[in-house]
């Protein structure tokens, strides 16, 4: 049987404001596969973000346990997981957040650079990802001199450099036109498939989420497998 990279239990989640609770969670199980694409689909407001976060470490649930690569994620120290974040998981966001001051090459490489390994130890492994995403002649550019698809290629460059076993996306092509969107996409089939990353997405589109193995659907506060 496969690893189990990623399994949540009994995942709840209410926000509190004022004297209104909202349950957006309201017991959630899910689990991954090393080397699995998961989809995680759903209306507008249904919890996909809200879930993806706690499943990343982001977030913490109300109630519930989330073990990410064998690790219990409300025992380990903020300096574990972000240690983790740096090395074994990364968090692709829906509006890119790539550093406006930072050329390509700086926001890719920063992760590894906040890890202090040597560039000399890196630099080929980062020219080839760079080169597999398209970017190899973008990497003096800064975020703002790049279009929308750059960019986005720019956060899974950034996301992959640091070969995690597994890569949370946030609706990735949530800004991108149909075509970069279908790019984009094509590009994290090939990640999943021949790099074994393990990947888990929030989506709004139903034709995207069928580059996945896997689709599950949030509706009323828990996921159905689709
Ligand atoms: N920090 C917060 N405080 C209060 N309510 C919140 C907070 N974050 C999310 N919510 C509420 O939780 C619900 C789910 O939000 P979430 O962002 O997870 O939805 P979503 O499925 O990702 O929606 P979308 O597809 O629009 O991105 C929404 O009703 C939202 O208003
Ligand atoms: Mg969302």
């Amino acid at each position: 049987m496969a690893d189990v990279v990623l399994k949540a239990q009994n995942i709840k989640k209410s926000f509190v404001m004022g004297e209104v609770i909202t349950d957006v969670l309201k017991g959630v199980d899910f689990s991954v596969n090393e080397g699995e694409f998961v989809a995680i689909v759903g209306e507008s407001g249904s919890g996909k973000s809200t879930l993806l976060y706690i499943l990343a470490g982001i977030d913490t649930p109300t109630e519930g346990t989330v073990e990410l690569l064998g690790k219990n994620i409300a025992n380990t120290t903020d300096e574990e997981l972000a240690a983790m974040r740096r090395r074994e998981f990364s968090f692709v966001y829906q509006f890119d957040n790539l550093v406006p001051n930072l050329t390509v090459y700086e926001n890719v490489t920063l992760p590894l650079v906040l890890d202090k390994r040597k560039e000399s130890e890196y630099k080929a492994q980062v020219q080839e990802v760079l080169e597999y995403l398209g970017l190899a002649d973008r990497l003096k550019s800064l975020p703002r001199q790049l279009s929308g698809g750059e960019q986005q290629r720019t956060a899974i460059a950034r996301a992959l450099v640091t070969n995690p076993k597994v890569i949370f996306l946030d609706e990735p092509t949530g800004s991108l036109d149909k075509e970069r969107g279908r790019q984009v996409m094509e590009l994290l089939a090939d990640i999943n498939k021949n790099r074994g990353v393990a990947l888990v997405m929030v989506t709004h589109s139903q034709a995207h989420a069928e580059y996945a193995t896997k689709i599950v659907r949030m509706e009323d506060g828990v996921v159905a497998q689709c």
